[in-house]
């Protein structure tokens, strides 16, 4: 018991949103999309972020990234207070420590598939590993498309060309904004085992976005989202666990009067 506490409390923080606030839009037009969200993202875990549509699970991710300023609240990355670095620090910070799948892809419309995935060392004047690069490509079964502009591929080939681009520096930190998203289940389950085996073999710390129950049970814990903050969470979870929790989730009306 005193081992499990110990080995529980000395688990490194990757990430700590504090008491967090995001204001979209100004006077009546004004959305609180994080309304005082808290946060921990222990270092070698994979967690998912779930909660209904407009929650603030994008905003949560874009401000624990330092893609976005946030109107109050802190963000740590490891130690680094993110919150307090200028706008050329956290660019750099991103660029070194972090990795990003967004909700909407955005690759280079110019760079072919394999000068996207490597774009992150590219920018830090550095070149890819070959063979994780051929890992990552024959995974995510992209390796036939490496020489085409995203206008040529699939929504699930262009998602799975952001997901190499995330991995391919090895960062410290994975954001993926619902990865799974775009796939048929094969590629889904071997994209969700490489973010696993990321967190796992590689020390890395994933968060995933997932509206997806089953994608959602690959994960070592999730946090819930509904209305800008943290409401509830759940280690280990098996698909009727996150069923059963989603559905208390969004209808709060059956808990009328439980
Ligand atoms: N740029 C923006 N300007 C104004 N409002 C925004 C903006 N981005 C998000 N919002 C609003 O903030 C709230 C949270 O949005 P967010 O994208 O974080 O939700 P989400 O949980 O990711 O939803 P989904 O599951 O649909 O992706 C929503 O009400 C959304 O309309
Ligand atoms: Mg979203």
């Amino acid at each position: 018991m005193l081992a499990t506490l110990e080995s529980r409390t000395s688990t490194a923080l990757a990430v700590q949103a504090r008491d967090v606030v995001k204001i979209y839009g100004r006077d009546e037009t004004t959305v609180r999309a994080l309304d005082g969200a808290t946060l921990q993202i222990e270092a070698g875990r994979f967690t998912a972020i779930m909660g209904p549509s407009g929650s603030g699970k994008s905003t949560m991710m874009h401000a624990m990234a330092g893609l976005d300023t946030i109107d109050s609240g802190q963000v740590l990355i490891g130690s680094t207070d993110i919150t307090a670095l200028g706008e050329k620090q956290r660019t750099l910070l991103r660029r070194e420590r972090i990795g990003f799948v967004f909700q909407s892809f955005n690759l280079v419309p110019a760079l072919t598939a394999s000068e996207n995935i490597a774009l992150p060392l590219t920018l830090a004047g550095k070149r890819p590993d070959p063979a994780w690069m051929a890992e990552l490509a024959s995974v995510l079964g992209i390796e036939q498309r490496l020489t085409h502009r995203p206008h040529e591929l699939s929504g699930g080939q262009q998602q799975r060309v952001a997901v190499a681009r995330a991995l391919i520096a090895r960062p410290e930190v994975v954001f993926a904004d619902e990865p799974t998203g775009n796939l048929d289940s094969r590629h889904g389950e071997a994209l969700l085992g490489i973010l696993r085996k990321a967190a796992h073999e590689m020390g890395q710390t994933i968060v995933m976005v997932t509206h997806d129950p089953s994608a959602a049970s690959h994960v070592d814990r999730i946090v819930f989202l509904a209305d800008g903050r943290v409401i509830d969470e759940l280690e280990d979870p098996t698909v009727p666990a996150i069923l059963s929790k989603m559905a208390h989730l969004e209808a709060p009306s059956t808990r009328i009067g439980e």
